[in-house]
């Protein structure tokens, strides 16, 4: 193939945003764009297709579409959109840049006017699939966390009916459990809602003045009486003066009634909670001052291998505990969406056997990030 071919279809490759690539009649490429050197890397241009895409079907399909005479006409993916005249369609999955990619490929001739050989589309849909993947997992997780209440509860209303009817003693001790079940469910779907309204406006960063310092204190006195039933003892430091910063009160709120509320129930054991605020002059990674609020306590901790983890949705160390102490494990969810709307961080430290710190990080003004 001339030379002159192989500047044209380079022109024309490089008006597409998808990665794309041509090769010769020789199954050779010929022409590659950027987004397809980003992808598959440089010096792509006088390989053989194989070496650049590894995929049989793909392969095949430039086969196919460089020499119909010669080979089998491979199926084209009736979901996909129709490929040109002469063209396959297909989904395939192969290693590129690092990673497994699952992409949808439109295999077509090239113009007639460049030459005998095809045309390579890749339409990477690993991001999309993923999203659909977590949907998936959230609405199972979603069934699962509602089912298991609900199941309870429809055991309780038989044996009501049936086995305990005339038995006082055991109705009362049946429908307190009964009223434990709804009120899980209860406090499940009130968390759903709460999370879906925190991601709908996380764009949406809070400019209101709130007094962080107030805030707290009224969170601790809010929680002095659940401390106060767990034998934990509460220190606040820095909490005195006024501190204000831009911010939605009543998600904060729950930030930190959240921070609060779970030290007490996992990390009571170790009878000490403490809440502290200090000032950081610069925090390099919000590029400015920022106030740092910490809440820790000295229970058992969590294993190292836990943490990346902890602020998924359901993610929970010990599901059994959580369920016990009425945990939903959407808590900490909640929390770290509030604290990216507030364009701020969470920190998690903790050690097995030492105790737990979370350290919520928000930047004093609205002039960065
Ligand atoms: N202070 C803490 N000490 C030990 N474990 C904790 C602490 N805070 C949270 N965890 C762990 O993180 C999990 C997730 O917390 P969260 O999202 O608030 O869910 P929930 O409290 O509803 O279970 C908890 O189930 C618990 O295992
Ligand atoms: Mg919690």
């Amino acid at each position: 193939m001339s030379r002159e071919a192989q500047r044209r279809v380079g022109g024309f490759l490089e008006a597409v945003p998808i990665p794309m690539l041509a090769v010769d009649a020789q199954a050779r490429t010929i022409g590659a764009n950027a987004a397809a050197v980003a992808v598959f890397g440089a010096n792509l241009l006088d390989r053989p297709f194989v070496t650049v895409l590894r995929h049989p079907g793909v392969v095949q399909a430039v086969d196919w579409v460089i020499a119909p005479e010669l080979h089998a006409a491979p199926a084209s993916d009736p979901d996909l959109p129709p490929p040109a005249e002469g063209g396959v369609a297909l989904r395939a999955q192969f290693s590129a840049d690092g990673r497994r990619i699952l992409a949808e490929v439109a295999v077509s001739p090239l113009p007639a006017l460049i030459g005998r050989g095809a045309l390579v589309a890749i339409l990477d849909r690993s991001v999309t699939e993923e999203a659909e993947q977590m949907r998936r997992d959230f609405v199972a997780n979603v069934s699962h966390e509602l089912k298991t209440p609900l199941t309870a509860l429809l055991g309780f209303i038989e044996t009501l009916r049936g086995p305990a009817r005339e038995d006082a003693n055991a109705r009362g001790r049946f429908l307190d459990i009964m009223e434990r079940e709804a009120m899980r469910m209860n406090r499940l779907i009130s968390e759903l809602l709460s999370l879906s309204r925190v991601q709908a406006e996380e764009r949406r960063r809070p400019s209101e003045p709130v007094d962080l310092a107030a805030l707290l204190r009224s969170v601790l006195a809010t929680m002095a009486p659940a401390a106060a039933a767990a034998g934990v003892a509460v220190t606040a430091e820095g909490l005195e003066r006024p501190v204000v910063l831009p911010g939605d009160a009543d998600q904060l709120t729950q930030v930190f009634q959240n921070l609060v509320e779970n030290a007490l129930k996992y990390g009571r054991s170790g009878g000490v909670l403490r809440v502290a605020m200090t000032e950081i002059a610069h925090e390099p990674q919000l590029r400015g001052p920022a106030w740092a609020v910490a809440v820790e306590d000295r229970g058992d901790g969590i294993d190292e291998i836990h943490l990346p983890r902890l602020t998924e949705r359901f993610y929970r160390v010990d599901a059994h505990r959580s369920r016990e102490e009425g945990g939903t494990g959407l808590g900490l969810a909640i929390v770290k969406h509030i604290i990216s709307r507030h364009r701020g961080r969470l920190r998690i430290e903790s050690r097995r056997g030492e105790g737990t710190r979370f350290t919520v990080v928000l930047p004093q003004g609205l002039d960065r990030g």
